[in-house]
C-alpha cells in the first residue's frame, strides 16, 4: 500500500471553532495535507488571521455561530459554492461554562448554553453536513467530544452531559450514514492549553500543562494541540476509511484508570 504523504489532497473540509486552538491548528494541518479548509467561527478577526496564514486561495472564513441553524446551513453551502463539494465536516466548536461543582448553583440558562452550543451545534453540523454527503455517496464527519465523554467527576455537569451526548450523536449518524459511505467519528482529548481551558482554569499554559500533567497517566509527554489535530487528520483520512462510529481518547490512558487501589502506583525498577 502507498501513502500520499499529503493526506486529504484535493478534499474540502468545514472546521467550526477554527479561529483557535484544535481546530485552528487542524485548519492549518489540513492545509498541508492539501485540503481546501472553511473556517467558520463568531471571532471574525482571529478566523480572519488563521485564513490569511493559510493563504486565501485554499481557504475561507465564514462567520458562524453553531447553535444558529441559518449559519449553520450557510457555511456548508458556502463550501460546497466555493469548492464544489464538502468532504469533510469537523464539528470542534464548544465552549465550557464557569466551574461550580454544586448542582443546586448552576442556573438553568448556564445549562443550556453549554448544551446549545456543544451539543445542538454538533446536532446542526452533523444535519447540514449530511444534507450535502447523502447525494454525493461519501463523506467523513467527526466531531470533539473530551475525556468528559467517557467519565465523570473532570468538568461541570453541563460539559460532562453535553460530552457524553457528542458520543451518543456520533454513535446513532454513523448507524444512519453508514449506508451513504459517510463515515462519523468524534475525538476526545484530555486537557489542552488551549485559550478556553486556560481561561476556565485561570491558568496560563505551562501551568496548566503542569497541572494536567500532575494527574495524568502517561507520563514524560504534555498533551498539545496539534496531537489532536493529528489524530483528527488520522480518522477523516482514507486511512481510517473502516472506521465508523469511533470515539477516540487522546488522554494517555487517563480515562482507563480507577487509582483507588492504586496496583501500579509505587516505582518499579527498570
Ligand atoms: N482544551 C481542552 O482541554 C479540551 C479538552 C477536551 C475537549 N476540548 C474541546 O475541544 C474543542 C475546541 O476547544 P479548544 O480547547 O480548542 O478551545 P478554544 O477556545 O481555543 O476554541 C474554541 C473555538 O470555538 C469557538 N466557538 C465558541 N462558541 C462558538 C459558537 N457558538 N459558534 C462557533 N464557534 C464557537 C470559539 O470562538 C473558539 O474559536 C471544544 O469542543 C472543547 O470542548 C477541549
Amino acid at each position: 500500500m502507498t501513502t500520499s504523504p499529503r493526506r486529504l489532497e484535493g478534499k474540502v473540509a468545514l472546521i467550526t471553532g477554527a479561529a483557535s486552538g484544535i481546530g485552528e491548528c487542524t485548519a492549518k494541518l489540513f492545509a498541508e495535507h492539501g485540503a481546501k479548509i472553511v473556517i467558520a467561527d463568531i471571532q471574525d478577526q482571529l478566523g480572519q488571521a488563521v485564513c490569511e496564514a493559510i493563504g486565501s486561495s485554499n481557504s475561507i472564513y465564514v462567520h458562524c455561530d453553531v447553535t444558529n441553524e441559518n449559519d449553520v446551513k450557510n457555511a456548508v453551502d458556502i463550501a460546497v459554492a466555493t469548492y464544489g463539494k464538502l468532504d469533510i465536516m469537523f464539528n470542534n466548536a464548544g465552549i465550557m461554562d464557569p466551574n461550580k461543582p454544586r448542582i443546586n448553583d448552576i442556573e438553568k440558562t448556564d445549562f443550556e448554553r453549554v448544551l446549545s452550543v456543544n451539543v445542538t451545534g454538533i446536532f446542526l453540523g452533523m444535519k447540514h453536513a449530511a444534507r450535502v454527503m447523502i447525494p454525493a455517496r461519501n463523506g467523513s464527519i467527526i466531531s470533539t467530544a473530551s475525556v468528559c465523554s467517557n467519565i465523570g467527576g473532570v468538568n461541570s455537569h453541563a460539559y460532562t452531559c453535553a460530552k457524553h451526548a457528542v458520543v451518543g450523536l456520533t454513535k446513532n449518524t454513523a448507524v444512519e450514514l453508514g449506508q451513504f459511505g459517510i463515515r462519523v467519528n468524534c475525538v476526545s482529548p484530555y486537557g489542552v492549553a488551549s485559550p478556553m481551558a486556560t481561561y476556565i482554569t485561570r491558568l496560563e499554559g505551562e501551568a496548566f500543562e503542569n497541572m494536567v500533567n500532575g494527574v495524568a497517566n502517561l507520563k514524560g509527554v504534555t498533551l498539545k494541540v496539534d496531537d489532536v489535530a493529528k489524530a483528527v487528520l488520522f480518522l477523516v483520512s482514507d486511512d481510517a476509511q473502516y472506521i465508523s462510529g469511533h470515539n477516540m481518547l487522546i488522554d494517555g490512558g487517563f480515562s482507563i484508570v480507577n487509582p483507588s487501589f492504586g496496583m501500579f502506583k509505587y516505582p518499579q525498577s527498570s
